[in-house]
This record gives C-alpha cells, sequence and structure tokens, in this order.
C-alpha cells in the first residue's frame, strides 16, 4: 500500500509537501542547558525525521513568562534564536521542511519556574493540574490574572518570537492555541471569566488569538502560519467543555478561513466525550465544513486510519505524535508496512540522551 494517498507528495496553494504525513508537536524537555537553546542533538533528532512532509517542533516559549515546563527551549532571545539555525539547517539539508510551535503555557506554570511568582492567566482560577518542574510534575496554584498591558505585551511575545524564527530558518511557525495553554484559557469558561474585552461574548475570548494573527501581518506571510485548537479537551490540562466552548471553536475556525493559513491543525478528543454535554466526538468530520483550507488532524492515527481519514475528505494531513518519537524513520516505515518500534513513555520528557535519538531504525 506504498502508494497511500498519505506519502504521496501533496501541493497546497504553492507548497508541496514530500507527503501528508506532519510529525505533531512534542515536549521532550532535553533544552536544560543555561539559556535554554536548541542543541546539537535537537539537530539530529528532527533532522532524522525530515522524511516527513512537515515537522513541528515541540512547543518553543515566546518569554520566560511562557514556560511551564523545566527545560524547555525558548525563542525569544538572540542566542535562542542563533541556536535554532542548526536545526532548521539539518532539516533542510534533508529536503525537510519545519515549523517551530509558538508556546505560552499560562496557568500551567508554576511559581518555581517564576522565582516564585505566579504564573500568568486569563483570570486567577486554578485548573488544579499537573506542572512539570525540577522535583517532576507537582499541583499547580491559583494563577495571576492578567493586566490588558498584559496581555498586548504577550501579543508581542508571539510577534518577536515569529520574527526570530524567521530569523532562524523556521519554514513557518504553528501557534498554540490548544491543549488548555494560555490562548486556549482565553477560550474556555471554566478559565476565562473576565469581564472586559478580552471575557464574555465568544468575540472576546477569541480575540487574544486574532490580535496575535493580526500582529503578525508584515512580520510572515500567514501562508508560514498554523494554528492548533483542540476543542473538545476535556477533563485534562483543567479544561471542562461547556455550552459556548465549540461554538467558540466553531466561531475561530470560521474566522481562520479570512487568513489564508498554511493550515488549521485539529486534534481529536484526547479523551472519551461521547457521554459529555456540549462535546464533539469527531473533530475531523465536525469541521471539515467549516474550514476550506489545509485541515490537518491528529490524535491516535495509524497508517491504515490516516489513509482513511484523508480519503473520506476529512482532512489533507495528518500529525502523528508518539509514532514519530519511537520511529525516526515512520515515513519509510509506512512505506514499506514495516512493523514499529514500541515507545518508551518513562523517556519522553527526561533530561538525558536515553530515550532520544536511540530509537533504532529499520533494517534494510
Ligand atoms: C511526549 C509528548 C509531548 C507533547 N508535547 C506537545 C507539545 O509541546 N505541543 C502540543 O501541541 N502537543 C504536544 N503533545 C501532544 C501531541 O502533539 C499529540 O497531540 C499526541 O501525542 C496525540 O497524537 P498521537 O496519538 O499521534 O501521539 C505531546 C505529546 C507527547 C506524547
Amino acid at each position: 500500500m506504498s502508494n497511500s494517498i498519505l506519502l504521496r507528495p501533496y501541493t497546497f496553494n504553492t507548497t508541496t509537501y514530500n507527503n501528508r504525513m506532519a510529525m505533531a508537536p512534542m515536549t521532550r524537555s532535553r533544552a536544560g542547558n543555561e539559556g535554554n537553546l536548541a542543541t546539537e542533538q535537537m539537530a539530529i533528532y528532527y533532522s532524522d525525521r525530515a522524511a516527513a512532509g512537515l515537522l513541528i517542533t515541540e512547543g518553543t516559549v515566546v518569554s520566560k513568562k511562557a514556560v511551564g515546563f523545566i527545560n524547555v527551549p525558548g525563542i525569544y532571545s538572540e542566542e535562542q534564536t542563533q541556536s535554532w539555525k542548526q536545526v532548521t539547517q539539518a532539516v533542510h539539508d534533508k529536503g525537510g521542511k519545519i515549523f517551530v510551535q509558538l508556546w505560552h503555557t499560562g496557568r500551567l506554570s508554576h511559581p518555581e519556574l517564576h522565582n516564585g511568582e505566579l504564573p500568568h492567566a486569563p483570570s486567577a482560577i486554578n485548573p488544579e493540574a499537573k506542572a512539570y518542574v525540577a522535583s517532576g510534575f507537582i499541583d499547580t496554584v491559583t494563577p495571576k490574572e492578567m493586566t490588558i498591558e498584559e496581555i498586548k505585551a504577550t501579543v508581542q511575545d508571539f510577534k518577536n518570537s515569529t520574527q526570530n524564527a524567521v530569523t532562524a530558518g523556521f519554514d513557518g511557525v504553528e501557534l498554540h492555541a490548544a491543549n488548555g495553554y494560555l490562548f486556549h484559557q482565553f477560550f474556555n469558561g471554566c478559565s476565562n471569566t473576565r469581564t472586559d474585552e478580552y471575557g464574555g461574548s465568544i468575540e472576546n475570548r477569541a480575540r487574544i488569538l486574532f490580535e496575535t494573527l493580526d500582529a503578525l501581518k508584515g512580520i510572515i506571510d500567514y501562508s508560514r502560519v498554523g494554528v492548533r485548537l483542540n476543542p473538545s479537551m476535556h477533563g485534562v490540562q483543567g479544561m471542562t467543555i461547556d455550552q459556548d466552548t465549540i461554538p467558540t471553536h466553531e466561531y475561530i475556525v470560521s474566522r481562520l478561513n479570512e487568513y489564508g493559513l498554511a493550515y488549521v491543525h485539529l486534534t481529536e478528543p484526547f479523551t472519551d466525550v461521547t457521554e459529555v454535554p456540549y462535546a464533539v466526538s469527531e473533530i475531523a468530520k465536525h469541521f471539515r465544513p467549516i474550514y476550506k483550507g489545509l485541515l490537518m488532524i491528529n490524535k491516535g492515527f495509524t497508517k491504515e486510519s490516516g489513509t482513511k481519514v484523508i480519503e473520506e475528505g476529512y482532512a489533507d494531513m495528518v500529525a502523528y505524535g508518539v509514532p514519530f518519537i519511537a520511529n525516526p524513520d515512520l515515513v519509510a516505515r509506512f512505506e514499506k508496512d514495516a512493523p514499529l518500534n514500541t515507545p518508551d513513555p518513562s523517556t519522553f520528557y527526561t533530561f538525558t540522551a536515553e530515550g532520544y535519538n536511540d530509537y533504532p531504525k529499520m533494517e534494510v
């Protein structure tokens, strides 16, 4: 089945991808150096996977305040920007494409990561989740409600980081507006009880995302910008669905049509939401009629189900996460219908070389 539509080159607008497989963004916590710089090991990791149609990097923070995980890389400083050049170069040398995922964790952080100061969030509501700090996963706290000035400054942080991404040679940026992090916290009623222009109505809750997109005008072409959303996230990372959650995401996805983006990256529910009021269980099917551009879908796909979702017309590309951690040569394995390596979750977020660049490639 090596002629699967998943594996054939794909052109959207003026961009041609080697295939329709993306590598999903995945935090690996391997930037445990002073300055949280991208490393040579990271260049090897990403370039080993360059056969993917598109690589999306791990969540990469847009400011010090955006940090919510230990040892994650940033792209806000000059030094960080320079450090990413070895990664983009190594991927391009192998004919790959790479976007950097721009990340602000908001309330999914901890004072331990901010010299004792509270993390920033739309409202002062504890997500009752876990933050990953030096001592491991610990309980989150009640964050500080952001002032309007802090929201505007955050938009500027995304702009600055996008400029840095262009300088570093990235093919584009993905705004991380999913998985319970800052933008998602603005979208949902469980985390946003503001009464100013960033809360209340659907338009207000979505405002920070569109202000960020508008701030990128002139910095990068919108055909090089993706947005990631996880509309039916429920019961994880502090997120709860209510009657406004899906309508908010429908409004966002519909408005994203106006930008001519590289793609919208949606995630099927992380948990079973079939019994959850107001949730949508089949995200690609639900949002395909709303979004006219390149729709990327993720979560739990195999070669067969990824091929099927594209053939059925519900998505244009499929992002694979964990399978890419364990199989640097996932594309070749799909081409040959070869067996896959077993991932080891105990080394997903560790700081060592073990479990990073040592998964065996296929025997030829
Ligand atoms: C180790 C690990 C780290 C992750 N880090 C991120 C991240 O930084 N940004 C993000 O948007 N999603 C992150 N995710 C979610 C993945 O992008 C993806 O949605 C998830 O693994 C489901 O896809 P899969 O079934 O193909 O693995 C992470 C997942 C894993 C397993």
